[in-house]
C-alpha cells in the first residue's frame, strides 16, 4: 500500500520553493549515498517556476545543487523538435538548463523530432546505458517529478490508450486519440520503481480531478494518476491550496 504525503501550499510560488528544496535535498542526497543522482522530470507548464527558483543566483539552491553528479531524464516528450514551442526540453533549456552548470552530456532529452517508435527505443537504450542496465534490469530513479493533466493523465499516460498496459518496456511510443498526437512516455512500472516519486499539482482547473484521483474508486484506464503507487510505499503531492480545495480537512 502506499502513504499519500499531502503537502499544502497557500501559492504556486509556495509550491515552486518545495519542489526546489525537494529537487535540491533529493540530488544531494542520491549524489552522497551513491556518487550519482539521476532525476526524470516533467513538461507542461508547473515545473517552471521550480525551475526558475532552482537556476535563481539570489536563491541558495544553485549553489547546493551537485549539478556534476546529475543525469537529468524527461518523464515524457511531445512529438516535436527540440525547438518547437511544445518541446519539454526546450522549456527546461529555457528555465533552467541554460543557466546552470549541468554538462551537456549529462542532459538526455527525448528526440521528440524522430519517429515515435524510433524515438523511445532511442530513450530506452539512453537509459539502459546510463544506469548500465543489464538483462532484464529496469531503472531506479532517485527522484521522478510528476505532473497531473485536468483530464487525470500523468506522464504521457493518458486516459484508455495503450502504453496503460505496458509492462515490458521502460519507455514506449502513446498515441493520444483523444489529443490526435503521439508522445513518447515513461512506462508505469519505472515510474513506480522510483526512490522517490512526487506530483506537483496547481491551480483550481485540476481540483475536481484531484479529488477523483486520490479519493475516488480505483479505474486506472480512466484516470491514469491512480496507477502511481511507488514500490518505496510512498507518494508525495505538492499542491497549492486552489487545487487541492475539494480534498478532505487534514
Ligand atoms: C507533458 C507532461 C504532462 C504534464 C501534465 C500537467 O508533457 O505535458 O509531462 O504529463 O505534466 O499535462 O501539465 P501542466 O503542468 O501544464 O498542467
Amino acid at each position: 500500500s502506499t502513504t499519500v504525503t499531502y503537502r499544502v501550499y497557500n501559492t504556486p510560488a509556495e509550491v515552486a520553493k518545495a519542489a526546489a528544496e525537494l529537487f535540491t535535498s533529493s540530488v544531494t542526497a542520491a549524489a552522497n549515498a551513491r556518487g550519482i543522482a539521476r532525476v526524470a522530470i516533467s513538461g507542461g507548464t508547473t515545473p517552471k517556476a521550480m525551475f526558475a527558483l532552482l537556476a535563481d543566483p539570489s536563491q541558495p539552491f544553485v549553489k547546493q545543487v551537485p549539478w556534476d553528479k546529475l543525469d537529468l531524464y524527461w518523464v515524457d516528450e511531445r512529438c516535436v523538435g527540440p525547438e518547437d514551442a511544445d518541446s519539454n526540453y526546450r522549456m527546461t533549456r529555457e528555465a533552467l538548463l541554460s543557466k546552470v552548470p549541468l554538462p551537456a552530456e549529462r542532459i538526455h532529452r527525448m528526440e521528440g523530432e524522430l519517429a515515435p517508435e524510433e524515438a523511445a527505443a532511442r530513450y530506452e537504450a539512453a537509459i539502459r546505458n546510463g544506469f548500465k542496465l543489464e538483462g532484464a534490469e529496469t531503472p531506479t530513479f532517485d527522484l521522478i517529478l510528476l505532473g497531473m493533466g485536468d483530464d487525470g493523465h500523468t506522464a504521457s499516460l493518458f486516459p484508455h490508450t495503450e502504453a496503460l498496459n505496458e509492462m515490458n518496456h521502460i519507455v514506449v511510443p502513446n498515441h493520444v486519440p483523444q489529443k490526435d498526437t503521439w508522445r513518447i512516455t515513461l512506462t508505469w512500472p519505472v515510474i513506480n520503481q522510483g526512490r522517490e516519486v512526487a506530483f506537483l499539482i496547481e491551480g483550481a482547473g485540476k481540483a475536481k480531478v484531484l479529488h477523483e484521483v486520490f479519493q475516488g474508486t480505483y479505474q486506472p484506464e480512466t484516470y491514469p494518476s491512480q496507477i502511481i503507487r511507488p514500490a518505496s510505499g510512498k507518494l508525495t503531492l505538492l499542491l497549492d491550496a486552489a487545487a487541492a480545495a475539494k480534498l478532505p480537512e487534514p
